[in-house]
């Protein structure tokens, strides 16, 4: 804290030296009073800069969507009917940042769906026949933030131009906020990838950021990227595609980041503090390539900057490493060392990629690799940020397609639109209502006591504060890096579905099946297709397009909660995309039927694995990897989605596994999405399934990620013990297995429990990390319990250890990389531990906003207990 205070004052003057002495104008467009936002930034009017005849209307959006990070700048806009420009006075000789916020919402009189228009920087084109309308609902996203770097224009002052699209009749161009920062040169030259000593000169490069992610780190905000340039870093782990994610390490409280012969401005300090690593077991690292996926617009050259400071290692050829791109090689042997000469030293490295035109869904993928070959002591790997950013092409344009979406789709829009406002808010009612509805069936007996606890007011627990900015930290101009499956077709075939209270964004994501096309896949729902029932009907096996396998879930028509549960799945589902989560290919609803399809998981549930007759007994490093798997696809729905998402009914029937035995987490149907999204969050009734339950969540109604950490808990103790969650046929102290696990533990006597099969085939370090893990899982209180992603590093700490029991015991053999290494993990391995939870409490997950629940109780839970609950004490 003291440090980056003093590392504050170090940096003003040094970008005040180093920068040009025209200042920020910072415009909230349509606002004549300007405002500050939700970080204290100030914004002004734009009036002043308009300089075209047509001086646009000031509007104000009729609806606020909750996700919005701040009023200002969003809430107002200047719409423009016809082209317009404004004109800013700029030094001729200063690169400039250019932000350009837009808030594609319903404006009085105009459908923002209609709005199609084209941006120019001079001569530049930024955006051409942009619909934000479209871009925002293909990043699920409320909002939309372009940024560029605009190389010096060697001219006084630079024209904005904003052209409504030719191609259609009464669109428009709209603008929320403009930010115009002068910046020093960040560009000089970048290497090509594939291209040996062929330097590209980016010194007068115009770009478009597409992503800037501090790795293994945080979010950090505008008003703390200390350079003042106000730029966004994200989490980098959403882009995260290869199998393992590595280990974020921060550097100590005590390590002093110092720049050397590199700006301040090229990066603030946080990002070099944390890092991302591959581990410490040079018999895991060796065997893959940490992985980042981006998805970008072919037919551009993109530049890739990677950060680095190594703040563990001091001496050269202790960690090399090569670096990929597109898969081919950017650098061997990278020492971040070898490049600083000493540690805590930051430094940056440029390569350029260019993505030949004419693909569909292009990706442009980063991987790290220890360099085996150059005999490093350590075999891994370092990064600790990268930018991406866009060239503009010969044309000189950056401007990209719109995602692509049919005319179907378009049509509906336009009517969504319409209906809007009031659509929003009915919908989340109708949600509440359906889950109420649905809960009565598994909170009745149970929940008498809770509503009185939960009417108190409660003082918020420290740490409880609404984080509601962060909240929705997914890059805003991101994607999803691990599309998987058939969501990436978004074919929309069969009859318009008009009438639906599915969102048109999450029909953009997925396939719309015909009833014709669902008869077919299964036999007309014959009965022998059947392969599970749920609370919203059968599950049938089925086949599309000649021989893609699917498994279909059709609504009990008569159902009320399948009707929403049926909606909330679509909605959930279609805008999450993670290799441990079932992807859904689509949905039909027509003539009164609602069927969901999904990816066809071949090897059926985890629990069918464990006991239940199974005919195949999983090793423990097999249960260990689907405990991974589950664990993974949890923690992206908490952490890498837009919104934190609570599962709610974690269980091991709804941990499927495909044909390779990959475990995916299935089941959204009674998935609450965290703070923010319309305001129905917290506002539950206890639902989930017995023996899984959060016993705080009982008592309180207060829904929290770490609910579904308390329910994977008991998933691990199933996983270990091979028994179900409940067995009500044993004696009453064994049929919860959490409280019988913890009762055991605790006595010490749990090695009773463990499954017969497993006996002796783990070891004592192993176990006890598992076994801790799920302990911890099933604190009483949330607060106590860890994160998703701290279960998840255990996890897989837990299987090094069982892969490479020598590692972590005091007997070091003398593997292909030789003593040092196994001392080194020795050593590490507790100072590891302690980083993992201090990078545990820093992530910090969010917590819900404790206001927000007791007012939600008071409006409308309450009234909805009443009908459902037992009105007898316990
Ligand atoms: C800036 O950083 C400080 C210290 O880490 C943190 O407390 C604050 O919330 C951050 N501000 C924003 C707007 O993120
Ligand atoms: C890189 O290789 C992987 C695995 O071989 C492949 O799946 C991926 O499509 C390749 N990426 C590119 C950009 O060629
Ligand atoms: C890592 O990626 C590179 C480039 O795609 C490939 O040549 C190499 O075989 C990969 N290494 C591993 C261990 O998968």
């Amino acid at each position: 804290m003291i440090a980056s205070l003093l590392f504050n004052h170090l940096f003003i003057p040094l970008l005040l030296l180093s920068s040009s002495t025209s200042a920020a104008d910072i415009l909230s467009c349509g606002n004549k009073d300007g405002g500050t936002d939700a970080d204290g930034r100030k914004w002004t009017s734009d009036a002043s800069f308009l300089v075209s005849q047509d001086k646009g209307l000031e509007l104000v959006a009729q609806v606020q969507d909750p996700s919005l990070p701040s009023t200002v700048p969003y809430m107002n806009a200047r719409i423009f009917k016809t082209e317009a420009s404004y004109k800013f006075p700029v030094n001729p000789t200063s690169r400039y940042f250019l932000r350009l916020h837009f808030y594609p919402s319903p404006y009085p009189n105009f459908i923002v769906s209609n709005s199609y228009f084209s941006v120019l920087a001079g001569p530049l084109t930024l955006l051409s026949n942009f619909s934000a309308s479209i871009s925002a609902q293909a990043l699920t996203q409320s909002y939309i933030m372009k940024e560029y770097s605009l190389a010096p224009i060697h001219a006084d002052s630079l024209t904005i131009t904003f052209k409504p699209s030719d191609k259609y009749k009464d669109t428009f161009a709209f603008i929320n906020g403009i930010e115009l920062i002068p910046s020093p040169e960040i560009f000089t030259s970048a290497e090509l990838v594939g291209f040996q000593d062929q330097p590209l000169d980016t010194s007068s490069a115009n770009v478009e950021t597409m992503w800037r992610l501090n790795v293994g780190g945080q979010y950090i905000s505008p008003v703390n990227d200390t350079s003042g340039l106000s730029r966004s870093w994200y989490d980098d782990t959403p882009y995260i595609s290869s199998a393992a994610l590595g280990i974020a390490k921060q550097a100590d409280d005590n390590v002093t980041i110092q720049y050397k012969n590199m700006s301040a401005s090229i990066a603030p300090i946080d990002v070099y503090r944390t890092s991302r690593q591959m581990g410490l077991d040079g018999n895991v690292t060796s065997k893959f390539n940490l992985t980042w996926t981006f998805s970008i617009d072919a037919g551009f050259t993109y530049v890739l900057r990677l950060h680095f400071c190594e703040f563990d290692l001091t001496a050269i050829n202790q960690r090399v490493f090569n670096i990929y791109i597109n898969n081919q090689t950017a650098t061997e042997d990278a020492d971040v060392i070898a490049w600083t000469g000493a540690k805590n030293i930051p430094i940056y490295r440029d390569y350029a990629s260019f993505v030949p035109a004419g693909q569909i869904d292009s990706k442009l993928s980063l991987a790290l690799w220890p360099d085996v070959n150059a005999r490093p002591e350590y075999l891994d790997a370092i990064l600790n940020g990268v930018e991406i950013f866009k060239i503009s092409n010969s044309n000189s344009s950056l401007a990209g397609p719109n995602p692509t979406i049919s005319d179907l789709m378009q049509q509906q829009l336009l009517e969504e639109e319409a209906r809007k406002p009031s659509s929003t808010a009915s919908r989340v009612t109708k949600v509440i209502i359906g889950g109420a509805a649905g809960g009565a069936a598994v909170a009745f007996a149970f929940v008498a006591t809770a509503v009185f606890v939960a009417k108190r007011k409660r003082a918020l627990p420290p740490g409880s504060q609404s984080r509601s900015r962060s909240s929705s930290w997914l890059p805003i101009y991101g994607g999803f890096s691990t599309a998987s499956g058939g969501g990436s077709k978004s074919t929309i075939s069969g009859k318009s579905h008009a009438g639906t209270n599915i969102s048109s964004d999450a029909v953009a994501n997925c396939r719309y099946f015909s009833i014709a096309e669902i008869y077919q896949a299964t036999k007309h729902f014959d009965e022998s297709n059947v392969i599970g029932v749920g609370g919203f009907g059968k599950v049938y096996k089925g086949t599309i397009d000649g021989n893609v396998k699917v498994a279909i879930k059709r609504s009990n028509p008569s159902s009320e909660q399948g009707v929403n549960e049926f909606q909330t799945e679509i909605e959930m589902l279609s805008k999450l995309r993670h290799r441990h989560l079932v992807s859904l290919i689509g949905f039909c609803e027509e003539d009164g039927e609602m069927a969901l399809v999904y990816d066809f998981m071949g090897k059926g549930t985890m629990r069918e694995h464990l006991y239940k007759g199974n005919k195949i007994i999983l090793s423990w490093k097999q249960r260990l990897e689907l405990c991974i798997g589950a664990a993974r696809g949890l923690h992206y729905l908490h952490t890498g989605a837009k919104y934190t998402i609570i599962h709610r009914d974690v269980k091991t029937t709804n941990i499927l596994l495909d044909d390779k035995w990959v475990a995916k987490v299935s089941d959204f149907g009674l998935s609450k999405t965290g703070p923010n999204m319309n305001q129905g969050h917290v506002s539950t009734v206890v639902k989930g399934s017995f023996g899984y339950l959060d016993p705080e969540y009982f008592r309180r109604q207060q829904l929290t990620e770490k609910s579904d950490v308390y329910s994977f808990g008991v998933v691990l103790f199933e996983v270990i013990c091979a028994r179900p969650a409940l067995n009500p046929s044993l004696p009453k102290e064994q049929v919860s297995l959490g409280d019988w696990a913890l009762n055991n533990v605790r006595k010490g006597t749990f090695e009773d429990l463990v499954d017969p099969h497993l006996k002796g085939k783990i070891s004592p370090e192993c176990m006890k990390k598992f076994v801790d893990t799920a302990q911890k899982c099933l604190a009483d209180h949330g607060v106590d319990r860890p994160s998703m992603g701290d279960v998840l590093w255990n996890l897989e700490f837990a299987l090094q250890m069982h892969e490479n029991p020598e590692g972590s015991t005091k007997k070091a053999s003398s593997g292909a990389t030789g003593n040092t290494e196994q001392d080194h993990d020795k050593n590490n391995d507790e100072k590891v531990m302690d980083q993992s939870s201090i990078l545990a409490m820093h992530r910090n997950t969010l917590s819900l906003n404790d206001q927000d629940f007791v007012e939600q109780n008071e409006n409308n839970t309450d009234e909805v207990f009443s009908q459902i609950v037992n009105p007898k004490g316990r």
